[in-house]
């Protein structure tokens, strides 16, 4: 194959526009709030801002998802345009009800000190089960597999055992 610096400098451009785009992508928006949060029915309603941005980015790295995915968003800049108090996704409906269900896990099952403050014990959260992914069921996790590699173990993994079944 024959590659120009033309083709060169072209390919350049389009990979520093990725890395532009991605990590304006992971740069949440600015969120202003002078009143406090609008519409918190999981989380505490006096969060610090400094806190909720730490949720939800932690959200957005579980999942493999930008703010979007669960947050409405309207217009072509990403600045801009935002309205978190909204319910009109669907998905964090469904977040909601994951924050609760990772609550009672954590509260009900991995509460092995008999703390009297469960609601501090995390050691199960959305990245134990999501990985990345926003859908961890058998089909997505298959789906993951796959695109790390045709279904083989990673690298430095040993092999399975003789008669383990193949999946
Ligand atoms: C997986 C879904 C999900 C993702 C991704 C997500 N959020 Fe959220 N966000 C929620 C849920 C659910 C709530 C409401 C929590 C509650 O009811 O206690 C919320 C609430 C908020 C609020 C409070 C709005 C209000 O006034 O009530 C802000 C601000 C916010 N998110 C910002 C962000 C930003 C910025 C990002 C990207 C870095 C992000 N969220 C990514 C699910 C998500
Ligand atoms: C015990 C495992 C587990 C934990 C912990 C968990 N999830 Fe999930 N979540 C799942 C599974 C499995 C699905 C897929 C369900 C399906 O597709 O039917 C899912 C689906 C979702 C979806 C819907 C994706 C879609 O578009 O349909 C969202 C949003 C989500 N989870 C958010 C979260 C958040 C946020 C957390 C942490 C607060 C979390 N989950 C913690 C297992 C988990």
């Amino acid at each position: 194959m024959i590659t120009t610096n033309k083709n060169k400098a072209s390919v350049i451009l389009f990979l520093s526009a990725f890395v532009i785009f991605g990590m304006a992508a992971y740069n949440p928006p600015k969120t202003p709030v002078q009143d406090g949060y609008k519409n918190l029915q999981v989380l505490p309603k006096d969060i610090s801002k400094e806190d909720l941005d730490k949720v939800m980015k932690g959200f957005t790295e579980a999942l493999g998802v930008k703010c979007g995915y669960c947050h409405v968003h309207t217009g072509d800049d990403w600045r801009s345009g935002w309205d978190m108090p909204s319910d009109d996704k669907e998905e964090k409906g469904i977040a909601r009800y994951m924050l609760k269900m990772t609550k009672s896990v954590n509260v009900e099952h991995f509460n092995f000190d008999n703390s009297t403050q469960p609601d501090t014990i995390h050691v199960i959260s959305c990245v134990t089960c999501h990985r990345g992914i926003p859908h961890p069921d058998a089909k997505g996790i298959a789906e993951q597999m796959q695109k790390m590699g045709a279904g083989g173990p990673p690298p430095g993994m040993p092999p399975p055992p003789p008669g383990a079944p193949k999946n």
